[in-house]
């Protein structure tokens, strides 16, 4: 982070989380905590709450929450220093001038070099292409074959690699470029003699383009179906290329200014697409859609999406998983599937763009979509199957937030089905009950009966919870040696801890709201609030002494089980050692903490 956190937490508190909230969301007050619909999911029910004790968010339907940060970087769109910018301008606060540490310095520095590598290998495929060599003629001959035209080539930057193992390193290298540079963007490597071969050889080559425009990373096509190696390679994950955070074809759908994106598997699918007059789509090269792609397309502007996945059973389940997540995200969402073919970019090749056209105005809305679905799933919906399908038809319905929609679809599945509309309604209305009584827990107390029960990452976050309450608990913890935070295998509770004891030192008592500006990750600044969202009350002191030892045991045990695992899958198998880790282990119970009173 590049500001102190002392100043971070100065802006954080001259932003009252309840006003800046306000200015959003409606709230309504209940003691200190403020209940309103949540932004950042569709819903009718209150499950939005803001504490102004806490200083913290959480919503118990979609499971957002944090402090003020948190919150302007989600509704905002911001990054963490875009957010802190705007809350410091909004309370009239001046930054001080940034001055960017050494380590953000070789960063930000290593990742311009490898855009300008990436920039320049980008070019050098693409120009690999234009020659007159046996190579360039295979790959043209590849891409008539597929029906890739001139313009795409260009649109794209299509370009291919030599067959050779360093033709790209000689490139690079004589245009002034170290191995070390070169290394650093993964394009090629060296080996164990000190040779350097490329990452791509003799493949297509498919620049991927961030919406800036930036050549972030590649992938590579092999020309032979037949070659036993991985059709697709990509450029290795580096902070700057993470499939999980790039959509192939985004910065060409960007500039149509298109609301609406297909999105759809492959990057051959997108170039057909646009070829067949459909600029406005993007590719997830065979990833699972993710949180980051959503806000990738919200960046863009981009208000409905239609999925357009390959046919197969994979394609479907992807798109069932990206649905709730585009909705959750408040994203109109439709789907269509291509048949009798396996992908888009090859219906488009066997039916033609005029029939591709027709299928994608088809698309139906996603109810439609996991309605059809369910009447395959049973195909004895109209006699014997009546009842789950009906059921699970209304589990789906109560979904919707539109009273309109429920009334179309269910009066659809009242004259599908036969069953009376009334019947249906009832149906539906219940599900929903269902859906909403699992609700706020917020000032529950845990019986410490239930802890036991509860999984490891809940003892954490007790654990933290009650170090960072209970200044007595946090030094006997630091003094007992008892738990240290670098045999913690989880960075985020390792982090944490690292933060109580230092506070423990300092004397100075941090408040949830304050710990979560730790973290410049929306998911960890979730999973901090999350540590705290729940109020836990201890009725005396030695209740105190008693929960503290709790967690502690059940972590340290399940620190000594997880060793025995290792040592048991151990190459060198050693049973002494495992005898040590039991007696360890069964030592735990005699040990206890002591809080000593002040
Ligand atoms: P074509 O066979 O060229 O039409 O490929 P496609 O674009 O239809 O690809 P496919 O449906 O097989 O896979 C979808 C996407 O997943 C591809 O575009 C790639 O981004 C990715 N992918 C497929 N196979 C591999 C692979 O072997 N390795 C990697 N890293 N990615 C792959
Ligand atoms: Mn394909």
């Amino acid at each position: 982070m590049i500001y102190p956190p002392e100043i971070i937490e100065e802006v954080r508190s001259l932003n009252d989380i309840v006003e800046v909230v306000a200015f959003y969301v409606e709230l309504r007050a209940r003691g200190s905590n403020h209940l309103g619909l949540c932004p950042f999911h569709r819903e009718k029910t209150p499950s939005f709450s803001v504490n102004a004790d806490k200083q913290i968010f959480k919503c118990f339907g979609c499971g957002a929450g944090g402090n003020v940060f948190s919150f302007i970087m989600q509704i905002e769109n911001f990054d963490f220093l875009e957010a802190l910018k705007h809350l410091a301008e909004r309370a009239r606060y001046t930054l001080p001038q940034a001055k960017d540490t050494k380590g953000v310095k070789i960063k930000a520095k290593q990742k311009e070099l490898i855009i300008e590598i990436n920039k320049k290998a980008a070019r050098y495929y693409y120009d690999n292409l234009q020659n007159e060599t046996m190579e360039a003629t295979r790959a043209a001959a590849y891409l008539y074959k597929r029906g890739i035209s001139q313009k795409a080539r260009k649109v794209f930057g299509i370009g291919t690699s030599l067959d050779a193992w360093d033709a790209l390193y000689k490139h690079l290298i004589e245009l002034g470029y170290t191995a070390a540079d070169i290394s650093l963007s993964g394009l090629s490597s060296e080996n164990k003699t000190g040779g350097h071969y490329d990452r791509f050889r003799g493949r297509m080559i498919f620049p991927i383009l961030d919406i800036a425009g930036k050549v972030v990373g590649f992938g590579g096509r092999v020309l032979d179906e037949q070659e036993k190696t991985a059709k697709y390679i990509n450029s290795p994950e580096t902070p700057l290329f993470e499939k999980s955070r790039q959509l192939y074809g985004l910065n060409i759908a960007k500039k149509t200014r298109m609301k609406e994106i297909v999105l759809v598997e492959g990057y051959m699918d997108v170039i057909s697409l646009y070829q067949a007059g459909f600029p406005n789509t993007a590719g997830s090269m065979g990833t699972a859609l993710t949180p980051e792609h959503a806000r990738l397309l919200k960046r863009v502007n981009i208000e409905s999406v239609i999925l357009l996945y390959d046919s197969d059973e994979a394609g479907t389940k992807a798109a069932l998983r990206a649905i709730p997540l585009l909705l959750d995200s408040g994203f109109k969402v439709r789907v269509a599937q291509v048949h009798d073919a396996k992908d888009p970019d090859e219906y488009i090749l066997k039916f033609g763009e005029a029939k591709f056209a027709a299928l994608l105005s088809g698309a139906k809305s996603h109810i439609s979509f996991r309605l059809g679905l369910l009447a395959k799933k049973y195909p004895k919906y109209e006699t014997d199957e009546k009842g789950p399908y009906s059921q699970e038809a209304a589990e789906l319905l109560a979904t919707l937030t539109s009273e309109i929609e429920t009334d179309i679809y269910m009066k659809e599945l009242a004259s599908q089905t036969g069953i009376s509309p009334h019947r249906l309604d009832a149906e539906i209305n219940k599900a929903r009950e269902g859906k909403g009584s699992k609700t706020v827990y917020i000032g529950n107390k845990i019986r410490l009966a239930e802890r036991n029960k509860q999984g490891i990452q809940s003892a954490y976050n007790e654990l933290l919870q009650l170090l960072f309450a209970n200044n007595g608990a946090n030094r006997a913890l630091i003094k007992s040696g008892a738990l240290s935070p670098d045999i913690i295998e989880n960075e985020f509770y390792k982090a944490l801890l690292e933060i109580a004891f230092e506070g423990a030192k300092s004397g100075y008592s941090l408040m949830p709201a304050d710990i979560i500006s730790r973290f410049d990750t929306l998911d960890e600044q979730k999973m901090a609030a999350d540590v705290f969202n729940r109020t836990i009350i201890y009725e005396s002191d030695a209740t105190v002494e008693k929960a503290l030892n709790d967690m502690m045991y059940r972590i340290r045990d399940d620190w000594y089980v997880r060793r025995m695992e290792d040592a048991k899958t151990d190459e060198d198998y050693d049973m002494g050692k495992i005898n040590e880790l039991l007696e360890a282990r069964q030592n735990l119970k005699n040990q206890k903490i002591t809080i000593e009173q002040p």
